[in-house]
This record gives C-alpha cells, sequence and structure tokens, in this order.
C-alpha cells in the first residue's frame, strides 16, 4: 500500500466525460468521486476530503469558474483543475488567475491529465510529510524531554531506548498526567518508523459507535451517514506507529476485533468483506485498572496479553518526590520562554510547599501550577504565595464539589461553605472560638454563616463549648 492518499473529486455534467475521466484516473490506483454539477461539489467538499478537483468550465448551473471562486474562498489550498472546450489562451490565463492549478483543453491525451494529477498528489504528500516533520520538532517527544533523576525514570528512559527501535507492541500503564503520551511518541520517534506517520487515537473521545469507523474505515453505505468510503486510520498509519490512547474504555466488541488485527494484521472495513493488511506498530495506554477492568468483564484478557509484549507503567509524582523540583524547574524555563518571562528560580518556601504536597495530578498538575504561578509571578523568584493553597484544594476535593453538580456558582460555592464549615465546627467540637479560628473568619463571621447557611449545631453542644454566644450576638 502507497502512502495515504484521500480520493479526487470530478466534476463533468456530461456521463461520458465523467466515466471516461473516472476509467483513466482509477487505472491509476487514484480513488474517484464523480459529482455531475458544481453544487453537488461543494457539498462533497463540505463532506469528505480529497487532494484535488477536476471541474468542466461549463457547468448547467453554477459555472467552472465561479466554482473555482468558491473554492478558493474556502479550501484556499485545494488544487482545482480546470478543463474546457472552448480553449483560448485569454481563457486559459483567466483560469490561472482565477486560482485554477492548471488548465486542459478538450481533447486531451490522458498523460497531459495523469501529469498534472500526479503533481497534485506528489504536492499534497509532501505538504503532510512536511506538516509531520513539523509536528515532530514542535512536540518534543524526545528521551531527554522525560525529564526525572529518580530510579524510576532513569530506568523508564532506558527501557525506551531499548525497546524503540523493535517492533514489540507496547502496554503503557498508569496514572492521569504521569506521562503515557510522552512515553508512547517517544516510542516512536527512536524507531525505524520515525520518517512515518504516528496516529494517534483517544478511544475514550471517540463515540463507541464511531471508533471502528475511525480505526478501521467503513465502505460507502455501511451505516446511515457513510456517504462515502473512508479509509481507516490504520491505513493512513502504514509503516509507522498507531497509538491508542485510552484503550481501557474500547467497547468488548471492537476489542475482538483488535485482537485479530494484533494476531495477523487484517482486517476489514465497516461493512466491507474485503481483507485488508497494512503494517503497524502498536502502543496502547490506559489509566483504568487493567487487571480490575479484566476481573469485571469489561476488558478482555487475550487482548490484553496480546498487548502486554513490553510494559511501561511511568510512576506517580508522588513517589519520586526528588523530580519534582527538577520537573518545576523544567516548565519554569520552559513557561519563561512561552510567557516571555524571565523567573529566575523558586523561593525555598515554594520548593517546599511543592515538595509536601501528594500530587493527585501527577505531572500535569504540577506543570499547571507551574504556568499559573509563571503567569502570577512579579518579583524574580516564585514565591509561595503564587503556588495554589493545596490543603484547601485537597479538602474542596474531598468535599466532593464536582461541577458536574449541576449547579450554579453561588449555590456551589454555599455548598462548599457549608462542607467546609461543617467540617471544622466537628473537628472542633462545636467551640465557636477555635473554629472560627482555623477558619480564619471572626466569630461574629462565623455565626452569621451558620445562621445563614442554616448549620444548627446539636442540641446542647455549642453553649458547653463555647460560652460565648450571646456575647457574640451583642456585638453584633
Ligand atoms: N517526565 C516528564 N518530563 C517532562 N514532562 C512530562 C513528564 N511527564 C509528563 N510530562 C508532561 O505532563 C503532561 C501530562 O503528560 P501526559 O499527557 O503524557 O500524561 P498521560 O499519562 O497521558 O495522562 P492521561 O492518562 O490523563 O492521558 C504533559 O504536558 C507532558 O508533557
Ligand atoms: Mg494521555
Amino acid at each position: 500500500m502507497t502512502a495515504y492518499l484521500p480520493p479526487l473529486l470530478v466534476i463533468d455534467d456530461e456521463p461520458n466525460m465523467r466515466s471516461s475521466l473516472a476509467g483513466i484516473l482509477t487505472g491509476e490506483d487514484y480513488g474517484v468521486r464523480t459529482v455531475e454539477s458544481a453544487e453537488q461539489g461543494l457539498l462533497a467538499l463540505g463532506e469528505g476530503e480529497y487532494f484535488m478537483v477536476i471541474t468542466d468550465a461549463r457547468l448547467q448551473g453554477m459555472s467552472g469558474y465561479e466554482f473555482l471562486r468558491r473554492v478558493r474562498s474556502r479550501w484556499p489550498d485545494l488544487p482545482v483543475l480546470i478543463i474546457t472546450a472552448f480553449a483560448t489562451p485569454k481563457l486559459a490565463v483567466e483560469a490561472i488567475k482565477a486560482g485554477a492549478i492548471d488548465y486542459l483543453a478538450k481533447p486531451f491525451a490522458p498523460e497531459e491529465l495523469l501529469h498534472a494529477v500526479e503533481r497534485c498528489a506528489e504536492h499534497y504528500r509532501l505538504v503532510r510529510e512536511n506538516a509531520a516533520l513539523r509536528a515532530q520538532t514542535e512536540e518534543p517527544y524526545r528521551l531527554d524531554e522525560i525529564i526525572g533523576e529518580s530510579e524510576g525514570m532513569r530506568e523508564l528512559r532506558q527501557l525506551i531506548g531499548t525497546v524503540a527501535p523493535s517492533d514489540a507492541t507496547v502496554l503503557i500503564l498508569g496514572e492521569s498526567g504521569t506521562g503515557k503520551e510522552l512515553v508512547a511518541g517517544a516510542i516512536h520517534n527512536l524507531s525505524r518508523r520515525r520518517t512515518r506517520p504516528y496516529v494517534r487515537i483517544n478511544c475514550a473521545a471517540i463515540p463507541e459507535t464511531l471508533l471502528e469507523s475511525e480505526l478501521f474505515g467503513h465502505e460507502k453505505g455501511a451505516f446511515t451517514g457513510a456517504i462515502r468510503q473512508k479509509p481507516g486510520r490504520v491505513e493512513e498509519a502504514d509503516r509507522g506507529t498507531v497509538f491508542l490512547d485510552e484503550i481501557g474504555d474500547m467497547s468488548r466488541s471492537l476489542q475482538a476485533k483488535l485482537l485479530r488485527f494484533l494476531e495477523d494484521g487484517t482486517f476489514s472495513r465497516v461493512g466491507g468483506v474485503q481483507e485488508l493488511r497494512v503494517d503497524v506498530r502498536l502502543i496502547a495506554a490506559t489509566n483504568r485498572d487493567i487487571i480490575t477492568a479484566i476481573r469485571q468483564g469489561e476488558f478482555r484478557e487475550d487482548l490484553y496479553h496480546r498487548l502486554n509484549v513490553v510494559q511501561f507503567r511511568p510512576p506517580p509524582l508522588r513517589d519520586r518526590q526528588e523530580d519534582v523540583v527538577l520537573l518545576a524547574e523544567h516548565f519554569l524555563r520552559r513557561f519563561n520562554v512561552a510567557l516571555n518571562k524571565s523567573i529566575g528560580g523558586l523561593s525555598p518556601a515554594a520548593r517546599q510547599c511543592l515538595r509536601r504536597h501528594h500530587w493527585p495530578g501527577n505531572v500535569r498538575e504540577l506543570r499547571n501550577v507551574i504556568e499559573r504561578a509563571v503567569i502570577l509571578e512579579t518579583s524574580n523568584e516564585i514565591q509561595l504565595r503564587s503556588l495554589p493553597d493545596f490543603e484547601l484544594e485537597t479538602g474542596l476535593r474531598k468535599g466532593g464539589v464536582r461541577a458536574e453538580l449541576g449547579l450554579g456558582l453561588e449555590e456551589t460555592l454555599e455548598q462548599v461553605a457549608r462542607e467546609m464549615i461543617v467540617r471544622v465546627l466537628e473537628r472542633q467540637q462545636y467551640n465557636l472560638a477555635k473554629s472560627a479560628d482555623e477558619l480564619r473568619i471572626t466569630r461574629h463571621a462565623l455565626r452569621y454563616r451558620m445562621n445563614r447557611l442554616k448549620i444548627a449545631p446539636p442540641e446542647g453542644t455549642m453553649e458547653a463549648a463555647d460560652g460565648s454566644l450571646a456575647r457574640d450576638e451583642r456585638e453584633a
């Protein structure tokens, strides 16, 4: 299979011309879709990707020139070739001026047409490869970009270096934010496939019903909405790498199809009968506890064994506290550049605060904390005050405040306040003075909030624990 190339679109209102053009082009293995009007052509362009358009200049309805004008404004990079029966040098110049890539006068030899099409195909491939290369240099998937001097991280880098050049299937397990994507990217970039496509598919982000056709493609009419044939992303990744992210979220039925694909590299498109074959290396990752998922019957054990040829487990950040400051300084350098700042480092108090935190969101959380600090910081060192109040955040998390509760801001804030006050009151056995101290508000403010939030102390506790109630009320 050659590098992935989308089909081309042919617009002509003469049936004979359509079929002869399609014949010439499919004879050279181009995918072709034909339509009979410019209006239909515009619709087709809205629905799928084409590497070029060939249109007749004279069409019923919208003319080829008008079509060209509209294409230029909506898809400025899409090459359009114009064919006309009434060739004059003047028309040719006009077509090119209007943005046509080329111009053919009827009758033309098939070679002339194929020559023009091949140039466009080549152009398309170059643009694609360039984009891939640029993505590679911008996205630093290199080993020295995987920061950490803890034993776990050193071993991880070493294993990546060892395993990357092979074609072994890789399974990456680990909590959210530990760097699974970074590991997957590094493996591809250190492999022999690095100049070939790296296709990442997030199984959790694509609806279950569409994931199979995304992966393996579909035939025209395979399901409602399958208006044309679509190759799978595995075809696009031929001779490259497919990274299946969040594989723990894949349905069992698709797991079966993936298993077959892993066993012999074959698959068929949705609604297709033809058996296709590609050469891809598979890397899969999940932050789910995969063993539990197997026990609960949600993940196929046979697929797990197939994937688990080499396993990577980037450790959670709390298990490698020695990496925290290193990573923080790494992100500080990055965000200094990105945000055009020149903050020199971290203050001792800030360092200590970062080292003490438990990092439930792992490296991603740390990265976000540093980004925020770089934005907030006005001195030339990150100070404690530019870091979040981790204790408060942990408290809130435990209190179970979730955006998806569907409450508005005010209700949510009230609920947070209520939970926090009740927890402190309970801990202080309803001693108002101590509770107010811990909450860092006055006793009066605490009383006021308790009234407003209808927090009633259990019978008898308040007077017994804090005789100041009456005085508070006098002061009010
Ligand atoms: N060791 C590391 N060195 C430098 N940056 C890292 C490291 N680990 C993670 N990061 C950065 O932290 C962020 C989160 O990492 P990544 O997206 O790879 O996590 P993940 O394990 O895929 O998380 P999830 O399960 O939520 O998808 C990224 O910006 C990544 O570049
Ligand atoms: Mg990820």
